[in-house]
């Protein structure tokens, strides 16, 4: 990739009224990830060597979920006054003097960071300003990109733009690249003087003109510039995510009996050859290894599926579920914050929280562990080769040895020294006859009147 610096700066002071939510509307999520986060993922992705977020006040939330994304600085702007004024805030980075800038939206969380580099490899041939523009049946709001040739002479906003240039279908998606050398000098030239009074961003494409300096234009599609304001647009982002990831992951060689049904979080991760059948959907946190399947209508998050292991179907992994090679989950199983080593199965109807189970251990239908008092959460170890019978329940903190038995219906509330047996259930009693009996005196009687 380029070896020129790079300074990112994400906009995302925005209040997001029409979101109508009390949540900042870039923490709204888009496969599991809040958009501010994708904003800074892609880029981070792009190459930045710095990445800046500027967001609004009393917006703790944004300010963590950027952090830690990987924004190495937070600028706060107490008042909105347009785009360039938000770009400004981060004027100590850009004064810190990097080869590019790049200003990017936290609302905006399709794009990616191959569109970023064909931003910077116009900066690298020698432009100054750089907008990335795309064209639309519906430009309506949008700033229109007035071109001269393959120069973009300005930047029109919706609420000043003439009859004609209101009819320009070229539209500014909002992302823009800055030659670092220009910037600074650049963005403290934008005044105010607009039909919304506030300092344009768009404004740089002028300056930049009147100074001699190049401004261009790069097409992308509408589709990755599509913002979310919106629940309608926000749902619309997810769908266009998720179908670009059912592509990309088809062709890194995962199989997806039926791709539409799907859902992916951002940071899923499937190696290929594993196989996913219909309506799964993914958390965040997910590894899937070589080989393995995860049969329909399961749900997994933070979770790690080991090489040829089979999940569901029905099948529920929650955070700190880790699966080793060869596991079999079964239909109406949960793990959570449990270790599965090679070749165990638990196949049926079973909750599996807080333990670890050990390589070809086998967990019968209906076995629960019994991991929480109401107070504190308890481990229960299970060693390998272990035979828990169908509905136990182990009352942790407990252990079973390697290759113990328990019998089915027990109540384990000891551990379980290895190579035993364990039997802990009410003993049955055997009455002969009594069922005949009881027949025969029952059905003597008169039918009891209901009173
Ligand atoms: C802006 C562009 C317009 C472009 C459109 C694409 C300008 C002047 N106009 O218009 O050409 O077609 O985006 O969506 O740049 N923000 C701040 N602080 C501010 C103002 C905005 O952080 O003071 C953030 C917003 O939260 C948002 C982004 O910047 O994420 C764009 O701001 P917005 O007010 O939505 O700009 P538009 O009028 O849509
Ligand atoms: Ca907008």
């Amino acid at each position: 990739m380029s070896d020129r610096s790079l300074l990112a700066i994400v906009l995302a002071a925005g209040e997001g009224t029409r979101m109508r939510s009390s949540l900042p509307k870039v923490l709204h999520e888009v496969a599991s990830r809040p958009m501010v986060a994708h904003a800074i993922a892609t880029a981070r992705s792009a190459g930045a060597t710095r990445c800046v977020a500027v967001i609004g006040p009393n917006a703790d939330a944004v300010e963590k979920v950027a952090t830690r994304a990987g924004a190495e600085e937070i600028v706060v702007q107490t008042e909105r006054l347009g785009t360039a004024h938000a770009v400004l805030h981060a004027r100590d980075a850009i004064a810190a003097g990097f080869d590019d800038v790049v200003v990017l939206y936290g609302d905006t969380p399709l794009v990616t960071p191959a569109t970023i580099a064909r931003v910077r490899a116009e900066l690298a041939a020698g432009a100054g300003v750089v907008v990335l523009g795309f064209r639309t049946a519906n430009p309506t709001g949008y700033g229109r990109l007035l071109t001269d040739g393959d120069r973009l002479v300005a930047i029109r906003e919706e609420k000043d733009a003439s009859p004609a240039e209101r009819a320009v279908d070229f539209c500014n998606s909002g992302i823009m690249a800055l030659a670092g050398a220009h910037a600074l000098s650049l963005l403290e030239a934008i005044g105010n003087v607009n039909a919304k009074g506030e300092y344009y961003l768009t404004d740089a494409v002028e300056l930049a003109a009147a100074r001699g300096l190049r401004a261009v234009a790069v097409e992308g599609d509408e589709e990755e510039f599509m913002g979310a304001n919106d629940r309608v647009q926000l749902a619309a982002c997810e769908g266009i995510w998720q179908r670009r990831r059912r592509a990309e992951v088809l062709a890194s060689g995962v199989t997806l009996v039926a791709p539409e049904t799907v859902v992916f979080a951002a940071d899923t991760e499937i190696e290929a050859d594993a196989t996913i059948e219909p309506n799964v959907v993914f958390g965040p946190g997910v590894r899937v290894a070589a080989r393995a399947r995860i049969r329909a209508f399961s749900h997994l998050e933070g979770a790690g599926v080991g090489e040829g292991a089979t999940v569901g179907p029905y099948a529920r992994l929650r955070p700190g579920a880790e699966l080793g090679p060869d596991v079999h989950v079964g239909n109406f199983v949960e793990i959570k914050n449990g270790r599965v080593a090679a070749g165990a199965k638990v196949n049926h109807l079973t909750y599996i929280g807080d333990a670890t189970i050990g390589a070809k251990a086998n967990i019968g239908a209906g076995t629960i562990t019994c991991n929480y008092d109401g107070f504190g959460k308890y481990l229960t170890e299970i060693g390998a080769g272990a035979f828990v019978g169908s509905n136990s329940s182990l009352v942790a903190p407990v252990k079973i040895g390697d290759g113990a038995y328990v019998g089915s219906g027990s109540v384990i509330t000891k551990d379980v020294p290895a190579d035993s047996l364990a039997v802990a259930r009410g003993r049955q009693s055997v009455i002969e006859g009594w069922a005949a009996k009881f027949r025969r005196l029952m059905s003597a009687r008169k039918t009891p009147r209901p009173s």
